[in-house]
């Protein structure tokens, strides 16, 4: 069989939901993405940050269409999937990306923030999947990919909240993949080690959570938001037609060690 770079890779024209992309990772892979021809539609709960990732589109000469939304409030995700249905009539991708993290001993651990970001993290993603997946399933066709975090499979003090939701969204992506399968939609995760941006500024700044970190990644260097792209590119691609419930592991070796 021969096989075509565009049959293998092509996004060309396909319609990409990428959440969190005001900022951060999801505004990253929102541009990869639409630098390698799909229509990347941006959501996150900020306006302004939102605003900031037009401009800076604009200034890479990429496209996109911005929709802000609260992952977790299902009338908030429901609108947003009819407008990029109404937009561009079919969705192909969504990258569940928006997250949050707090740290905390587990005996100050405030609850409130313990639920806070389970329900951003987990049940935000599962929101956004539900939404989105009834579009695909008419379709019988799609690609999720949920962001996950080595913490999915690793725990770390003062990182339960986040671990847990993290351990959650591996298990919800499974389930969710065996459920889908036969409906040619599938659902992966990726799970990246530490990659500079402002949620773990802090920690990275502090000298010693740094040269921990450092002397464990084989890599011997930190992850960068661009080095994301490729592997999500390659989940939302024809290329992956047959992987479906996996966790790829984006972490310079971290895992494998
Ligand atoms: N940065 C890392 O080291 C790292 C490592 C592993 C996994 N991750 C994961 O990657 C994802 C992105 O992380 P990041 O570092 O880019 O974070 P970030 O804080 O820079 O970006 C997160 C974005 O999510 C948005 N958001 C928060 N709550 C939302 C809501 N209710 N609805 C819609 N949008 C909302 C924020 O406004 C923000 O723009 C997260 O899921 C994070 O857990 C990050």
């Amino acid at each position: 069989m021969q096989y075509t770079l565009e049959e293998m890779y092509g996004l060309k024209d396909k319609v990409c939901i990428v959440t969190g992309a005001g900022r951060g990772i999801g505004r990253e892979v929102a541009a990869g993405l639409a630098s390698i021809g799909a229509h990347a539609v941006l959501v996150d709960i900020s306006q302004p940050l939102l605003d900031e990732a037009l401009q800076e589109f604009a200034e890479r000469g990429l496209q996109g269409f911005a929709v802000a939304t609260d992952i977790t409030s299902e009338a908030s995700v429901d609108a947003m999937t009819a407008a990029v249905v109404q937009k561009y009539g079919q969705i192909d991708g969504l990258v569940n990306c928006a997250g949050v993290t707090y740290l905390e001993e587990q005996q100050d651990f405030d609850i409130d923030k313990f639920k806070w970001v389970i329900d951003i993290n987990l049940t935000g993603t599962m929101i956004c999947c539900k939404s989105v997946s009834k579009y695909m399933l008419e379709k019988k066709s799609g690609r999720i990919v949920n962001i996950s975090s080595v913490r999915g499979s690793q725990g770390k003090a003062k990182f339960s909240a986040y671990a847990a939701s993290k351990g959650a969204i591996n298990n919800l992506t499974r389930s969710i993949a065996v459920e889908f399968a036969p409906h040619n939609i599938n659902v992966n995760a990726v799970a990246p080690i530490f990659t500079l941006t402002d949620i773990n500024k802090d920690i990275l700044d502090q000298k010693e959570a740094y040269n921990w970190v450092m002397s464990r990644l084989p890599k011997g260097r930190l992850c960068e938001k661009h080095l994301l792209v490729g592997p999500i590119a390659f989940l939302l691609s024809p290329c992956s037609d047959f992987v479906t419930g996996q966790i790829l592991h984006v972490d310079g070796g971290w895992m494998a060690g």
